[in-house]
């Protein structure tokens, strides 16, 4: 298969593209590297032997998009990545996410209406969707919660986009709902690349467990859970990357049921703030220090996935453990303190 990805520079698209370049396929990389750098695509090569090609333009840009397409030929699936993902960030830009998200995956769309080589897009969103489920673990029939950030109303809107454009399309569309993202490649040589201070808890920690940074604050222990902490389902990210593959396989061999198709995509199993620190300095033996502090504005209490549907429509089912998970974060992390 010849699979475009976008913002396939990033965390989540370049271990795709990875296990995209592993099983044998073509790989098209679309990127503006605003959240990513060219030396991704280097260290691609050096895991997999291959190199994608790689065209550097933003998405935004309708004539580039559709110029794009009209060069580049025979494209059997689209895996959209591209977005930006700072929550907070965009509670305070909120015109930047909703321009850069969903003006990107429109153009998209909008170029590859009539494009006759597609079988399959897919795309990713985000069980912020779900915001603080009344009922665990949730499925993807859970009610969706009026989104709690710019951010998150670009996931819901992006979904919605897809699913009234399926209705028309001649290919079928996928959301995938990722839960927590964690981890690294177990060649440690791709990862998340964090900017500026981690908004998230596993970059955080493996900063201030190499010493970037003096000390985690743990956001809460009042919380309605065996030890106070919040409960989040932790995915490793080439397990998560996985999901892409098979999602695609489905598509092209036509087992989809309808042409629009949502999954969760996490563990199923849900572990807590401080049961994750805890297992962090048990797998690396690296101690840090920590401190509880007022819970942050707008966090779920707990969520973790049913992943039923994802099992048995995909054959798709999450692998690696927390350990293994934070075990390639912590290498990841020890491998930029040397480049
Ligand atoms: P990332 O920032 O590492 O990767 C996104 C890539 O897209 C970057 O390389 C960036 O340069 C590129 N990009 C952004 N806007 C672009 C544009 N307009 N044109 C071209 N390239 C553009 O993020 P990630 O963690 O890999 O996330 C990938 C996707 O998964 C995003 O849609 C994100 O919202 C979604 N997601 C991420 C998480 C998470 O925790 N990481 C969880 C759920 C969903
Ligand atoms: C996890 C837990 C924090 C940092 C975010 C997005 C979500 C999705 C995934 C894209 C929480 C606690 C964190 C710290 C802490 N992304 N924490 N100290 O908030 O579950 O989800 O990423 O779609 O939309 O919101 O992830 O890693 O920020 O936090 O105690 O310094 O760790 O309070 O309970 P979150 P996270």
């Amino acid at each position: 298969m010849k699979v475009l990805v976008t913002g396939g520079a990033g965390y989540i698209g370049s271990h795709t593209t990875v296990e995209l370049l592993e099983q044998g396929h073509e790989v098209v990389v679309i990127d503006n590297l605003s959240n990513s750098s060219h030396s991704v695509l280097d260290r691609i090569k050096e895991i997999t032997g291959k190199s994608p090609s790689f065209f550097e333009f933003d998405l935004c840009d309708e004539e580039k998009v559709f110029n794009f397409f009209e060069s580049e030929k025979n494209i059997d699936a689209i895996i959209h990545f591209a977005a930006f993902k700072a929550v907070g960030e965009s509670v305070e830009n909120p015109l930047k996410y909703y321009r850069n998200n969903l003006s990107s995956l429109v153009n998209i769309l909008n170029a590859t209406k009539n494009y006759p080589s597609l079988k399959s897009f897919v795309f990713s969103s985000s069980c912020t969707v779900y915001g603080q489920p009344d009922i665990l673990p949730v499925t993807e029939n859970s009610l969706v919660k009026p989104a709690e950030s710019p951010y998150g109303y670009t996931k819901q809107v992006g979904e919605e986009i897809l699913k009234s454009v399926s209705l028309q399309s001649n290919f079928p569309i996928i959301s995938l709902r990722y839960f927590n993202p964690i981890g690294a490649h177990h060649s440690a040589l791709i990862g998340e690349l964090p900017n500026g201070i981690p908004n998230n808890l596993v970059p955080f920690i493996t900063q201030t467990a190499i010493g970037k940074r003096e000390i985690l604050s743990v956001f809460g222990n009042n919380y309605n859970t065996p030890d106070g902490s919040c409960i989040r389902d932790f995915i490793h990210v080439v397990d998560l990357a996985k999901a892409h593959v098979v999602s695609i396989e489905r598509s092209i061999k036509k087992q989809n049921k309808s042409n629009y198709e949502v999954f969760n995509i996490g563990t199923g199993v849900g572990y807590s703030v401080l049961q994750l620190i805890n297992t962090f300095i048990e797998t690396t033996g690296v101690k840090f220090n920590y401190k509880i502090v007022e819970r942050r504005a707008g966090d779920v209490e707990k969520i973790y996935a049913e992943t039923t549907l994802a099992n048995t429509e995909l054959g798709w089912k999450a692998e690696l453990n927390l350990a293994q998970m934070l075990l390639s974060a912590w290498n990841w992390e020890k491998y930029l303190g040397k480049n």
